[in-house]
């Protein structure tokens, strides 16, 4: 079992059952009502291990929700707060997050406003959310296409991921997952970028999961509220969240597999208009486009897309902002191209020819 500590909660890498999970729940945690929030597919695949091998989860309230982006919403919340509160569930009791990004974000959300707060612990069984979401306190949901802007800040007492659940986990869900562990490379680590280049998703192991978890935490430890460094975690994100709200009401694409496509395309920026080796953007787009399949849009779709970037919620009064890379390894926090420069990326690299 590996344990990195974060911000007065700890992330737990290895056999649930050699950490702290089980000693939590029953001593600190022993009076108080557990409630599991899970999806169909982590209901299905992923709940029972806990609730029959973690006796004092046996009893737990389980609330399932659909599965999927699209119910990352606040109507979901609403059923959820309200099943909370049929439940009896007060402030002291516990919510346990068995699932994807989907639902450690949300159900980190539902948690942190209920009640003005009760605790969370988080249980990833996505390699993204294990990798990703459920460390580093953003919780929150979507608001139409507009990614995550309805949310807050607020940190679960525990985040245990453990391997076993990805046997389940189908095998393209293990690839978007890959993406953002190609990030943490691509922003800070030249050498986990060249070991995860080398591996397909499913030869991905738990020292790399690790490797990937210890470089967001140290980003995450230093400023927590992104006020700058944590901003480097953005990189694929301003392009990659306009690709995903995009495609939210249509032809559903994930989250992965859009911020894949938006490092690209953020990568393109960097070497056409900023410093980037175009030989290194070339090493970027070979290994993504080998793994992971196209996104196309129509060319009269390019002005939404940008517009649905000047929404973000990264950007300030000044422009679209963006992360970018100087080389494989260093990244730089508020960058902005302009609307024409990233048109021609948008067109060079997206458009159904
Ligand atoms: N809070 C953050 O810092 C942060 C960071 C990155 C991404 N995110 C968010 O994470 C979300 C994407 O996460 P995701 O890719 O995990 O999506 P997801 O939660 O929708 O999971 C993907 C699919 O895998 C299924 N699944 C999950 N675990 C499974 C298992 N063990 N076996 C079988 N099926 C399983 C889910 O039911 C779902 O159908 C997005 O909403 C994104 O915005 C948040």
């Amino acid at each position: 079992m590996t344990t990195i500590p974060s911000l007065g909660y700890s992330i737990e890498i290895g056999d649930l059952h050699q950490g702290s999970l089980s000693k939590l729940l029953s001593e600190e945690f022993s009076t108080r009502k557990k409630v599991i929030i899970c999806d169909e597919n982590t209901h299905e695949h992923c709940v029972s291990y806990l609730t029959t091998s973690i006796d004092s989860l046996a009893n737990a309230e389980i609330i399932v929700l659909p599965a999927g982006e699209e119910n990352k919403i606040l109507e979901i919340c609403m059923q959820v707060w309200e099943a909370l509160s049929e439940y009896k569930i007060q402030r002291n009791d516990v919510i346990v997050n068995v699932g994807g990004g989907m639902i450690t974000d949300l159900g980190g959300f539902v948690a942190s406003i209920y009640k003005r707060g009760i605790d969370y612990i988080n249980i990833p069984t996505s390699l993204l959310s294990m990798v990703d979401a459920s460390a580093g306190g953003k919780t929150g949901v979507d608001l139409g296409a507009y990614k995550n802007q309805l949310g807050l800040f607020s940190t679960p007492r525990l985040v245990v991921c453990d391997r076993i659940f990805l046997g389940t986990l189908p095998e393209e869900e293990l690839l978007w997952g890959k993406a953002e562990m190609l990030k943490h490379g691509l922003i800070q680590s030249k050498e986990h970028w060249s070991t995860l280049k080398t591996k397909s998703a499913s030869e991905i192991t738990i020292d790399d999961i690790s490797a990937s978890v210890a470089i967001k935490n140290e980003i995450v430890k230093a400023d927590f509220k992104e006020e700058h460094i944590r901003k480097g975690l953005n990189f694929g994100h301003t392009i990659g969240h306009a690709l995903e709200g995009f495609f939210l009401d249509n032809d559903t694409k994930a989250h992965g597999h859009c911020v894949a496509w938006g490092m690209v395309a953020e990568s393109l920026l960097a070497a056409k208009f900023g410093t980037l080796p175009m030989e290194e953007f070339n090493e970027i787009f070979a290994h993504i486009h080998s793994d992971y399949p196209p996104i196309k849009v129509e060319r009269s779709n390019l002005p939404q897309l940008i517009e649905l970037m000047r929404n973000d919620k990264k950007n300030n009064a000044t422009g679209i902002n963006f992360t970018t890379i100087s080389a494989i390894g260093v990244s730089h926090i508020d960058q902005s191209y302009s609307e024409e420069q990233i048109h021609e990326v948008l067109q060079e690299l997206f458009i159904a020819h």
